[in-house]
């Protein structure tokens, strides 16, 4: 298929005369994610294990087998290993408070990266200091990596949990976590994968990994916005006490007791975001279909080539791994010595959408010395016209704002 087909398909694209490259903060949407949320609202809206009336059964049924989709996606054993959430965000803080509150002692270790996003950050500085254990970070090197030596340094018999993002949403680089996971195994260590900048771009499989715990977004994968995984293994998630409390999972609730539903619907209280599932359905459709080799293949010919042009600005500041096979969709830059908000409004002005910032991920730039970057992040329906205009802006800011750099 070639892109001018595929952008077919994603009606935004069609609206507006934009280069998008937003992507690791969320994808645009096809039009058989628009109609699947379209059609469950117009011949099948009811309230999913709420009623036994046929129509509420098919809306189960319809969620339920969104479950088993997933699943068969991720390759995770069993359907029940799957829960719904917000985004990865929830996700994270389901994990850190259930199981993290539940398994960490005094001086226990939590280990996670300098790379992670906040949410895979603040919730486990809240609770290692209510637990009194520690939390210690993997730094990269100045190839934007996590070396083996620095791994097998941080991760010792002390700690408990891991927690690594797949792929950095602000460097792009991508953590082997397979190894990663295996070393923490032996060291006895559970591991949280972050596969919220990965999952969109390649095949994730939770048995291979070995993962105890992967999450992500479904609004970075073409699904609709607040809607998110957990994936968890079953005998982790059976012994975890659920984060919130209320509708739906519970099994008998007494005056001053409760028991609790089976997986999944203890994790899932209150009703759910069941369009956010049916399109999060339809977006796995349209990913399987496509595949993730065709999804690689036109990527890697548009990154390759946006790194090349990039590159060839001596005014730009670029974070990127030198790597190309450790390095996913995402690059990040500045022009040397202007903020990145005053370039991407210039950006902006030519039709050009990346975001300017720190990326929820401040620890990452303190350590890089930098307050903010302007990051480019691609998809699949990018196109080499799409880096041609970005290189285009680039240049116009530069020439604006030059005369102001020292
Ligand atoms: N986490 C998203 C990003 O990196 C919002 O942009």
């Amino acid at each position: 298929m070639n892109i001018e087909e595929i952008r077919k398909d994603f009606p935004l694209l069609q609206n507006r005369e934009i280069a998008y490259l937003d992507n690791g903060a969320t994808t645009q949407k096809p039009v058989k994610v628009i109609n699947a949320v379209k059609e469950f609202y117009e011949k099948y809206n009811a309230n999913p294990h709420r009623g036994a009336y046929a129509l509420s059964m098919e809306a189960t049924a319809i969620y339920e087998n969104t479950r088993t989709k997933i699943a068969e996606f991720i390759n995770a054993k069993h359907r029940e290993e799957i829960i719904f959430s917000k985004n990865a965000t929830e996700s994270l803080n389901l994990i850190a408070y259930s199981y993290g509150m539940e398994n960490l002692k005094k001086d226990d270790e939590v280990v996670i990266s300098i790379m992670e996003h906040h949410s895979n950050l603040v919730p486990w500085q809240k609770v290692t200091k209510i637990k009194e254990s520690k939390l210690n970070y993997m730094y990269i090197n100045n190839e934007f990596e996590l070396s083996d030596a620095e791994i097998e340094n941080k991760i010792t018999d002390r700690t408990k949990i891991v927690g690594i993002t797949h792929v950095s949403n602000v460097l792009g680089t991508i953590n082997n976590v397979k190894k990663i996971i295996k070393y923490a195994h032996k060291k006895g260590a559970i591991v949280i994968v972050d596969a919220s900048q990965s999952i969109p771009h390649m095949k994730i499989d939770v048995q291979d990994l070995d993962a105890d715990f992967l999450i992500f977004s479904g609004h970075k994968m073409l699904a609709p916005l607040g809607i998110g995984v957990l994936y968890g293994k079953k005998e982790l998630l059976n012994k975890m006490t659920p984060f919130l409390m209320g509708g739906d999972m519970i099994e008998y609730v007494y005056e001053q007791e409760t028991t609790f539903a089976p997986l999944p619907n203890k994790f899932e209280a209150g009703t759910q975001n069941v369009e956010g599932v049916v399109g999060l359905g339809a977006a796995i459709d349209y990913i399987n279909e496509l595949g993730y080799d065709e999804i690689q293949k036109i990527e890697n010919e548009v990154l390759s080539y946006a790194k090349q042009e990039l590159s060839k600005l001596s005014f730009l500041e670029l974070y990127l791994t030198p790597n190309n096979t450790n390095h996913s969709s995402v690059i990040s830059f500045n022009i040397k010595g202007v903020h990145p908000h005053d370039v991407a409004s210039i950006l902006d002005a030519e039709g050009v959408c990346v975001r300017s910032g720190n990326h929820c991920a401040q620890p990452l730039m303190r350590y890089l010395g930098i307050d903010s970057t302007c990051r480019a992040s691609f998809y699949f329906y990018n196109s080499k016209e799409d880096v041609d205009k970005l290189i285009s802006a680039l240049n116009k800011a530069y020439n604006i704002f030059k005369k102001y750099v020292k």
